[in-house]
């Protein structure tokens, strides 16, 4: 949950706003983002890495408020995307603080980044390295390069977001002498001014072992860089991937922590190497913006099944699902949710909350004990939403995607607005 969130006679309030009016006014299903929260998660990441700069990964949850309170907070962005970067240019975010990354960046894409000025583009292929080139000569500018590196680490997580790996798309393999040419090539080419190594070994992750395994391994080729290319790297980005906890209240990825842990490592590792420390930077989206939202349903139908051994489980069916959190379906994530609009009756119940979308994968929450009397009509709320929820969101089975409500001190703003059918239709140019 977020900071703000509490409840009193069952009904949650967030920002200081009881759900069920929030529901009243905006409708339901919603995500409801918790501003004061989200502001100080960017604060407390800006102040205990005070010494390096911290990219807010945009991939995680971005449109134009959260991008102005990230501007606003001191904080760097990085987009993975045209449309990412289109945001941000609405915003009005400051385009030297804007990291553009992406393994396949189209050629539309590398040449809008340059003509904004973006502060850095993290160059992933051979082809793109020439490409970027070609724009930025053409261009008649000089464009920042990151270099994104594999590391080879196995990072204990969901094998679709682990990145360091070696058999997977991203990056350069340090191992297989790749890295080493891609900086070569980097610092020969037009147009392109190489500012460092950039390493993400995947996401959610609790154990600082991988980040320790991978820091080592960037430092090393850094110092390599030095002594075989002659060319002194001004910064190193170690990546995003703090993880944060679904289902409990613990709050594993503390920033100080984190920044205690990661500069002691690299200091360390600068100092066996004899290299000046570089520039530091990470970029944190889900510990952002994670916790920061939840997202409210109302219960349509409810349905007990018998399992095998006597058992019941009673289906809780909410008017979204996997349109608008695809998390559980697609990487097993474990969420939790509570009756918002009212207290519990009855005994804890093992329930399950599921969509209305048409595939039984569509679950939001696998297993939960909510109250034996849930009935339709009842607020269901489910925090942790926060992060690649509303920015995977589809329009799966016509589905309208839900607004994003702003709620600090007791009032609510609208974010982003509920889809409408005319929105849908909006692109469906076909017969008439
Ligand atoms: N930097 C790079 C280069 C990344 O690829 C990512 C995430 C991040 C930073 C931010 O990672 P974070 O701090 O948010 O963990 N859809 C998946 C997560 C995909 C992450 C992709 N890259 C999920 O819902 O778990």
């Amino acid at each position: 949950w977020s900071r703000t969130a509490t409840k009193s006679d069952g009904v949650l309030s967030v920002g200081g706003v009881p759900l069920p009016e929030l529901v009243r006014e905006h409708g339901s299903p919603a995500y409801v983002l918790d501003e004061a929260d989200f502001r100080s998660r960017a604060g407390a990441f800006r102040d205990a890495f005070a010494d390096y700069d911290v990219y807010y990964a945009g991939k995680a949850f971005l449109c134009t408020t959260v991008a102005r309170w990230l501007a606003e907070e001191g904080l760097s962005l990085d987009v993975c995307s045209g449309g990412e970067l289109a945001v941000a240019e609405r915003a009005g975010f400051p385009m030297g603080r804007v990291g553009f990354h992406g393994n396949n960046k189209t050629l539309g894409e590398l040449e809008r980044a340059v003509e904004l000025g973006v502060g850095r583009v993290i160059v992933d292929s051979f082809h793109e390295i020439g490409r970027l080139a070609d724009v930025a000569t053409e261009l008649g500018r000089t464009v920042g390069v990151m270099v994104r590196v594999t590391a080879g680490v196995e990072a204990h997580t969901h094998e679709y977001i682990a990145t360091a790996h070696e058999d997977q798309k991203f990056g350069f393999s340090i191992a297989s002498g790749d890295a080493l040419e891609a900086v070569r090539r980097v610092h020969e080419a037009q147009g392109l001014r190489l500012l460092g190594l950039h390493s993400h070994i995947g996401s959610q992750i609790f154990d600082t072992s991988g980040f320790e395994v991978a820091a080592r391994r960037v430092l090393a080729l850094h110092a390599r860089v030095i002594e075989e290319v002659g060319v002194e790297m001004p910064e190193m980005d170690l990546g995003g991937g703090f993880g944060i906890a679904y289902t409990t209240q613990d709050d594993p990825s503390d920033p100080a922590q984190l920044a205690t842990e990661i500069t002691k490592i690299v200091e360390h590792e600068c100092r066996a190497l004899d290299i000046a420390l570089p520039r530091l930077s990470i970029e944190p989206g889900r510990a952002i913006a994670g916790p920061s939202m939840c997202t409210v349903y109302e219960v349509g139908t409810v349905k007990e099944v018998a399992l095998d051994g006597g058992l019941v489980r009673t289906y809780v069916s909410v008017d979204g699902g996997m349109s608008d959190n695809i998390r559980t379906a697609l990487y097993d994530a474990d969420y939790s949710a509570t009756i918002a609009s009212r207290p519990s009756g009855g005994p804890p119940t093992l329930s399950r909350v599921v969509g209305k979308h048409c595939e039984a994968g569509d679950i939001v929450v696998k297993d939960e004990f909510l109250p034996a009397d849930v009935r339709p009509g009842d607020l269901v709320a489910v925090p942790g939403t926060g992060a690649y929820c509303r920015s995977m969101a589809s329009n799966y089975n016509h589905a309208l995607r839900p607004p994003v409500i702003g709620v600090r001190d007791g009032k609510t703003f609208t974010v982003l607005r509920r889809e409408t059918v005319a929105d849908l239709l909006a692109t469906d140019v076909g017969v008439l």
